[in-house]
């Protein structure tokens, strides 16, 4: 992948405004490799979110070499090719989507930018798919889909049941709506895990 990537230092992720303008998020893109047959700017169109966030999740991925990563919600694969992107070695990215016409456009991407190899494109619900994607463990799961409070508390007890000490949660969205922040209140307080927000991103570590 890129070799913009290995040059992300401490400023990248000192805290930002949360909108990015178009042009610099176009700018990143283009620097981080994460351009190929698409042109930028349906790249970033169809991505609602801003890159700081993506930026964060390939640094996670790289500190802690996860040998699986699950994501939950692949939309047009921004944050994933951007996570494996950052995997070493033998490490794989597992996705899932419900939405297979937003899976064609990601696979595109993940081709363009050179990880599809990494990948496992999953098409179905979380619901139906997350026990196969995490029986065999998960080192950092990214839950970025169904900002509800018992979607999402369903969704972070069903990972728990599969992790082990080490194992890092992502929440997206903290912040998006008195359901997510009312979750992200109570996983804080919740025994056996430490957790840091990060703007919009919450991180929750099993202790
Ligand atoms: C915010 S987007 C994901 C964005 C992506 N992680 C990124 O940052 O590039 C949320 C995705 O979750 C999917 N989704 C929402 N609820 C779902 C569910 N219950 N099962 C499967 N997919 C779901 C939607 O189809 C949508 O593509």
């Amino acid at each position: 992948m890129s070799r913009h990537f290995r040059k992300w230092g401490i400023a990248a992720l000192r805290e930002q405004p949360n909108h990015v303008a178009e042009a610099q998020r176009a700018a990143w893109l283009k620097a981080d490799g994460v351009v190929g047959k698409h042109s930028i700017s349906t790249l970033t169109e169809r991505a609602s979110k801003d890159l700081h966030a993506d930026r964060l999740l390939a640094a996670l991925v790289r500190i802690r070499e996860p040998s699986l990563v699950i994501e939950l919600g692949t939309n047009v694969g921004l944050s994933g090719t951007y996570m494996a992107s950052a995997l070493s070695g033998r490490g794989l990215l597992k996705t899932i989507d419900q939405s297979a016409d937003r899976q064609v456009l990601a696979k595109q991407l993940f081709r363009a930018a050179g990880v599809e190899d990494r990948i496992e494109v999953i098409t179905g619900s979380f619901v139906d798919s997350l026990d196969d994607a995490a029986a065999h463990g998960f080192g950092i799961a990214f839950i970025d889909g169904d900002h509800t409070y018992d979607a999402t508390w369903w969704l972070v007890d069903r990972l728990l049941s599969y992790a082990v000490v080490g194992s890092v949660l992502v929440l997206d969205d903290i912040n998006h709506s008195a359901q997510m922040r009312r979750v992200w209140g109570e996983l804080r307080r919740r025994p056996g895990l430490a957790s840091l927000a990060l703007s919009d991103l919450g991180v929750l570590e099993v202790v």
